[in-house]
């Protein structure tokens, strides 16, 4: 079986250094935040080249944090994409705002710039870019839409940790930039994590407060907060793949060559590169009118494929009626959901199983159908 992702290779690939962090923080006593969250947190903040970062639970509860700790909840509106995991959207609801949804561009499927600006209310306070699959947003015109009225903004880099813009690490660009450590993500845990990087010492200090009830250092409140912190087992375990990061997104990026050039001449649209930006190939998504019968296909010769995004989260029964659209809908978001596929990516997928995928991929056109 060729999986889609797997965690169990990433954990094989730093066993040594895994079970090295394991060891330690076991025998350290201190199992929540401490020490070791401290080393990761300013580890991480040194690698996105930010000031700070604020380990939490998960990238829901960094996105949800953020917003709350830019003052950002009921009556406001947040503008952000439905091509996207429901996360997005989940952590904007849990601050009491409301999602705005606004379509993506058709080549590099991340949001449309001109659909930000025409669903910008009195009522927006902040725009969060979704550095979808690995592929960089667009930053600097989302930066300048942002300036021009007032608004803040959050990425969220859940799959993108380590990709970058113009040079900069993601999440380093906006007022905050909010990770996922789930086991499939590029940097991941094994559990849940989650961080926030800013180099806003205000926004950071309380992110800092709201993740534990709302204490600051001498455990005294003037605010209610949450419990979202992230464990010392985690933050040793993401300490330890943290410095091998870059190669691992270095190798995603190989495997997507592989595929591009493997798969070139068949009637998939492959995934793009943003002139500008870093792809770092969370997924590496391939948009086919078959893409059902393909998923079949792949699924029939032990090859993991996936359906990323089928479901935007404007179609989703639980948000569908709580979230805005614009009134000529999301026609790219809706052709996207029914047409992507997300083939094997993962760093410690070989060539020869790389080649498999393409073999598959290219018989189903060829024979397949
Ligand atoms: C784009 C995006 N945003 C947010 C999240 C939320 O992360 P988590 O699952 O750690 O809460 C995820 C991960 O599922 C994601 O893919």
């Amino acid at each position: 079986m060729i999986p889609l992702a797997s965690p169990l290779a990433q954990y094989r690939s730093h066993a040594v250094a895994i079970d090295d962090a394991i060891r330690r923080v076991l025998d350290s006593g201190q199992y929540i935040l401490g020490h070791d969250v401290e080393r990761f947190e300013g580890a991480f903040a040194d690698f996105c080249g930010t000031v700070h970062a604020i380990g939490v639970n998960s990238g829901t509860d960094a996105l949800a944090l953020a917003l709350r700790a830019l003052d950002i909840g009921a009556g406001h509106e947040v503008i952000t994409v439905s091509h996207t995991a429901l996360a997005t959207a989940a952590a904007i609801f849990e601050t009491g705002a409301t999602p705005v949804l606004v379509d993506v561009d058709p080549r590099n499927r991340t949001i449309d710039i001109a659909g930000i600006e025409a669903a910008v209310t009195p009522r927006s306070r902040a725009i969060v870019p979704v550095h979808i699959d690995g592929q960089a947003v667009e930053m600097d015109a989302v930066l300048a839409i942002a300036k021009r009225h007032g608004l803040k903004v959050i990425e969220d880099c859940a799959q993108a940790a380590g990709g970058r813009y113009q040079g900069r690490r993601l999440g380093a660009l906006g007022d905050a930039g909010c990770f996922s450590f789930y086991p499939t993500k590029n940097l991941g845990a094994i559990g849940d994590g989650g961080m926030v990087v800013s180099s806003d010492p205000s926004l950071a200090g309380r992110v800092r407060r709201l993740r534990q009830y709302g204490w600051d250092e001498r455990r005294r409140t003037n605010e209610a907060g949450f419990n979202s912190r992230l464990d010392a087992l985690q933050a040793a375990i993401l300490l330890a793949k943290l410095p091998r990061l870059d190669e691992a997104n270095e190798r995603r990026v190989a495997i997507a060559r592989r595929y591009a050039s493997g798969l070139a001449g068949l009637p998939l649209t492959l995934p793009a590169i943003r002139p500008g930006g870093e792809h770092v190939f969370h997924h590496y998504a391939v948009e086919c009118d078959e893409s059902q019968a393909l998923f079949r296909y792949l699924a029939g010769r032990d090859i993991g494929a996936a359906a990323c995004h089928r479901l935007p989260v404007h179609r989703h029964d639980g948000y569908a009626t709580r979230v805005i659209v614009p009134p000529a809908g999301l026609p790219v978001t809706e052709s996207l959901a029914a047409r992507v596929l997300g083939l094997p990516i993962y760093p410690e997928l070989n060539d020869a199983d790389a080649d498999r995928v393409v073999a598959a991929v290219r018989a189903f056109f060829t024979s397949g159908r």
